[in-house]
């Protein structure tokens, strides 16, 4: 990947990320997760349902007291505190975000989980080689990553983790049918400069030629699509405020962003998966969930 490569992702990540904490503190939950939520009760809140979400991965993941856990986009660090704070787990996140590194740096250390849990500003593709995680996260990153890119970060990921590692892959794909439109004009040159999403069978072939097994796929589009209107509806809530913040220009953007994501995601030109993989090795299996049995009991409070 060229200098002028890894220059354009950071700018594009900056462009939309750093806009500004407070920005985002306005509409996303307290957790400040930034992707789909889950919601167990369809009509149910934004908060429960990002903590819900967090937890899901975690379950789905199987993480255990004292596993090493990379969370790769980890955003304002939810996910890596959540896993520490509920899973015993010991986690390390990067993100391409400025903003977002430094927020989560304050909150692990407001938490006192600075012994167990590390997030750092740094491009995935510059984390250290060498280290092998137990397992990792990716949630809401795929987008960013570029379908020429998929064969490298697939095989990268597969080579950080221990044999019988688990992987969970969540984002957004396109529909069989997609074609570009004014919208994804649109959301290419004002929101997502680096955005590329690829079709499901395309993404799941990836995988298998960076020699995971895919052990479950779950779709979550429309849990996707009421996250967007939760969102679209916090924002509007806020409006003086995120005027005050970022200006009208970038305010209304992200307003139209956000409601046709959730048209989109509503007319499924668009969906959501979590993929859950599994690097082939002496455990395998050990890890490896048998049934969906375990991820639908009360979760971590
Ligand atoms: C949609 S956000 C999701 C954040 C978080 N996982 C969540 O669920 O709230 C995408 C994240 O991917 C990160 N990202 C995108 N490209 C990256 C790269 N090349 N290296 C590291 N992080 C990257 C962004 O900085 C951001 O934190």
């Amino acid at each position: 990947m060229s200098t002028q490569t890894r220059a354009r992702d950071a700018r594009a990540i900056a462009h939309h990320y750093d806009v500004s904490n407070d920005f985002y503190s306005l509409f996303l939950d307290p957790l400040m997760v930034y992707t789909c939520a889950y919601y167990r009760d369809p009509a149910g809140g934004l908060e429960q349902a990002q903590a819900d979400k967090l937890d899901l991965v975690c379950r789905k993941l199987r993480l255990a007291p004292d596993e090493t856990l990379l969370d790769i986009g980890c955003g304002w660090g939810g996910l890596a505190i959540w896993a520490v704070q509920h899973y015993g787990v010991r986690a390390f996140g990067v993100t391409l975000s400025r903003a977002q590194a430094d927020y989560a740096a304050a909150r692990i250390a407001s938490l006192g989980l600075a012994g167990r849990c590390r997030v750092e500003y740094c491009d995935l593709r510059d984390i250290p080689a060498g280290t092998r995680y137990d397992k990792i996260a990716a949630v809401g990153v795929i987008e960013h990553v570029g379908i020429p890119n998929y064969p490298a970060f697939f095989h990268r990921i597969h080579a950080m983790l221990h044999p019988g590692g688990l992987y969970l892959n969540h984002g957004i794909t396109h529909n069989f049918y997609w074609r570009p439109t004014s919208q994804t004009e649109f959301l290419l040159r004002y929101v997502f400069p680096n955005g590329d999403l690829a079709g499901l069978t395309e993404t799941l072939t990836e995988m298998e030629r960076a020699r995971f097994e895919i052990l479950d796929v779950e779709c979550l589009r429309l849990h996707y699509a009421r996250t967007c209107r939760q969102w679209v509806e916090r924002l509007r809530a806020h409006a003086d405020e995120a005027r005050r913040l970022v200006g009208e220009r970038v305010y209304r953007t992200w307003l139209l962003y956000l409601t046709s994501s959730a048209v989109a995601f509503e007319a499924s030109s668009i969906g959501l998966y979590q993929v859950l993989l599994q690097k082939h090795g002496d455990r395998a299996g050990g890890d490896a969930p048998r049934t969906r049995e375990g991820l639908y009991g009360q979760p971590a409070g």
